[in-house]
């Protein structure tokens, strides 16, 4: 089954190169199609990512298999071609980007038929369960809003409904659930409160229902999604850095290469949530590009890199093990270097600052040097972990 998920994860990693690639083209005059960079970098890099540790963490949480692991084969095969083929097509073509679009659409459904039949398999409860149904449900949800726009123009004016379902009701609520139990565990410590995360989980999910009908006509709706977005953010966060900062129980000798991102990422959750209520409330100063590269590098890119440095070395680590032997590292962490993912959070950071800022105060210069050192620390990571994975792979 690794070998799915590392293959999900090569292509992403690709993707995620190829996404920033592309803005920077854009930012340099080059006529390049802004879904097309969007979606590379979104559903290529993110949503390979969620799909892939999807695969691989249900199963061990739930003490089962993959429900089906010639789902989870077709859903790479449907996925990655569909989104090649919407990539080069949309929207000059709108037949051929309708059937990337298609074929990406059916990869979203195996994937969450294949999630919710190897829960429904389950030998054990979690509260972290109902993160991944949910999450792979509206995943689905958005995919299927955002088809329906490639397939009529006239639904154009829904595309923010789109981006919300997947990014808050798939995207967030993944991140929400999977760092719940992730960040705690890297430090050896208990969450701080359990409870508190069932209050993050129908706060998010209400708030993105409640913002999926303000950005489908009902505008007036959108301020109190965003505010109980926050709220659910708000408490989300305090339990984290709360169960982060917690009495260990066994020494820890250093910070997880981990946890630095994830511990960023929310910090610019925040800032992003409160940039978008300012939107809402100020609608004249235009906050759009700001807050959605905050969003999406700040927070969703960079949960995603903290969880590679985790997921990747570990699954290959498991499958090196019996092959190299004597030769195979002692620890899944002698796989990459921890020095060089500090220069690299640092690098990816200030990229995204300037780059964000940039975009705001009209600073042409400023975006172009935050997205040369967002480049430069994205290749950094993936040509690593690619190496990792090519060690592991057949
Ligand atoms: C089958 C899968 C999908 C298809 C066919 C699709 C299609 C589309 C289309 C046609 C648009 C409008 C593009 C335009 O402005 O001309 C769009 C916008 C967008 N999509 Fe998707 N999409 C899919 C999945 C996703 C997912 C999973 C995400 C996020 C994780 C996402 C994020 C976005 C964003 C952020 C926008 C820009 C919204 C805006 O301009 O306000 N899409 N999508």
């Amino acid at each position: 089954m690794s070998a799915i998920v590392l293959r999900f994860l090569a292509a992403a990693l690709v993707y995620l190169v190829l996404g920033i690639l592309l803005g920077i083209a854009g930012l340099l005059g080059f006529p390049v199609a802004t879904p097309v960079h969007v979606h590379l970098a979104l559903v290529g890099f993110v949503c390979g990512v969620i799909i892939a540790t999807m695969y691989q963490q249900v199963p061990t949480l739930s003490g089962t298999e993959l429900h089906s692991r010639r789902a989870a084969e077709a859903s790479f095969w449907l996925f990655n071609p569909g989104l090649l083929l919407f990539s080069i097509t949309y929207p000059s073509s709108a037949a051929a980007a309708s059937i990337g679009a298609l074929l990406m659409l059916l990869g979203f459904y195996l994937f969450t038929y294949n999630i919710l039949a190897t829960l429904a398999e389950r030998r054990g409860e979690n509260y972290a369960f109902k993160f991944y149904a949910a999450s792979s449900v509206l995943l689905s949800l958005g995919a299927t809003l955002g088809f329906l726009i490639a397939l009529n123009p006239v639904l154009y004016s829904y595309r923010a409904s789109h981006a919300h379902l997947a990014l808050v009701g798939g995207v967030t609520l993944i991140i929400f659930g999977a760092m719940s139990w992730m960040l705690p565990m890297l430090v050896v410590k208990d969450i701080y409160n359990r409870r508190w995360l069932d209050y993050t989980f129908y706060g998010t999910l209400l708030a993105a229902g409640i913002m999926v009908l303000g950005f489908s006509g009902f505008r007036q709706l959108v301020l109190p999604g965003g505010l109980i977005l926050l709220a659910a953010a708000l408490l989300f966060t305090y339990d984290m850095v709360k169960s982060y900062t917690a009495p260990s129980r066994v020494p820890v000798k250093s910070e997880p290469v981990e946890a630095r991102f994830f511990l960023a990422a929310l910090g610019y959750l925040l800032m992003v949530l409160i940039l978008g209520i300012l939107g809402t409330l100020y609608p004249g100063r235009d906050l759009t590009l700001l807050h959605a590269h905050l969003a999406a590098l700040g927070f969703v890119v960079q949960t995603a890199i903290g969880g590679l440095y985790h997921v990747i070395p570990t699954l290959t680590w498991t499958r090196i093990l019996p092959r190299e032997r004597d030769r195979a590292p002692a620890s899944f962490k002698e796989l990459f270097s921890a020095s060089r993912s500090r220069w690299i959070f640092y690098i990816f950071n200030a990229g995204v600052l300037l780059l964000a800022s940039g975009m705001y105060l009209g600073a042409g210069a400023a975006s172009l040097l935050g997205s040369a050192l967002l480049l430069a620390s994205v290749t950094a990571f993936a040509v690593e972990m690619l190496g990792i994975i090519r060690r592991a792979l057949p």
